[in-house]
């Protein structure tokens, strides 16, 4: 069995100090809980402080986003190899940055290639919005992202080094979380069967995958209880002391 895997997605909150406030105690209860890999993703001004408070401990730091060069005329964007040395992990592809900052298959592509160049473990989000869902198109559109996301990647890099998310946009912020049922079904019948076919079995065994969309300390437990869900990737309940916590204790489970 592979080691379960929570993410803390911060997306676009916490100042530098408020990241401080919210780590120190999150961190002395975490630091407790063995057999889950807890990964925290910061926006990018408070990745430092939080590496600070995070030293000693096996917790680690993931971002939420990269450019796939390494250093150039594009303003406002960030590159690997500038938050490599605080972070092991990077998400990559989320829907809001597809929906609303224009990321495709194709630069998705780019950016889980370059992440794994520099040794950052990308975490690459695959999903289907609603209108999607309720018209059967899941298996068609997590294939997609996935075939097209994972181009030209070898086998030898993907091993032990890739991590999925399936996030249902639908259930993402809305406090509707998809069935843990549902969400084992897509990942058995659709994820890992397309990581099957673009790699190989034993590299496709080697890649956790995640459910991410409206996990609370609540609900956790019933997604690992599923035989194929080996992590989280949390949001809103990432910003809460007590929620986060709840979640990598039924991780640890
Ligand atoms: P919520 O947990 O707030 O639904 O967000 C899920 C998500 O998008 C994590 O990346």
């Amino acid at each position: 069995m592979l080691t379960p895997i929570v993410v803390g997605n911060w997306k676009m909150n916490n100042t530098i100090e408020q990241a401080r406030s919210l780590v120190y105690p999150m961190s002395l209860k975490l630091r407790e809980i063995k057999g889950v890999e807890i990964v925290l993703c910061p926006p990018f001004p408070a990745i430092m402080a939080v590496s600070a408070l995070l030293q000693g401990t096996d917790i680690k730091l993931g971002a939420q986003n990269i450019h796939w060069q390494e250093k150039g005329a594009f303003t406002g964007e960030v590159a690997p190899n500038m938050i490599s040395e605080y972070c092991s992990y990077v998400i990559i592809g989320h829907s809001e940055r597809r929906a609303n900052f224009g990321e495709t298959d194709e630069s998705v592509n780019l950016k889980v290639r370059a992440a794994m160049e520099h040794e950052l473990t990308p975490i690459l989000c695959v999903g289907e919005t609603k209108e999607e869902y309720d018209s059967d198109r899941t298996s068609e559109v997590v294939r997609r992202q996935l075939n097209e996301g994972l181009k030209d990647i070898s086998s030898s890099k993907a091993k032990d080094n890739l991590v999925i998310a399936y996030e249902p946009i639908w259930a993402i912020g809305t406090g509707l979380a998809s069935s843990p049922e549902n969400a084992n079904a897509v990942l058995v019948n659709h994820i890992r069967p397309t990581l099957e076919k673009i790699f190989d079995a034993e590299t496709a065994q080697s890649i956790r995958i995640q459910y991410g969309g409206s996990v609370n300390g609540a609900n956790a437990s019933e997604f690992f209880s599923q035989p194929e869900i080996e992590g989280a990737l949390v949001g809103g309940a990432s910003l809460k002391e007590d929620d986060f916590v709840a979640i990598v204790q039924a991780a640890a489970k």
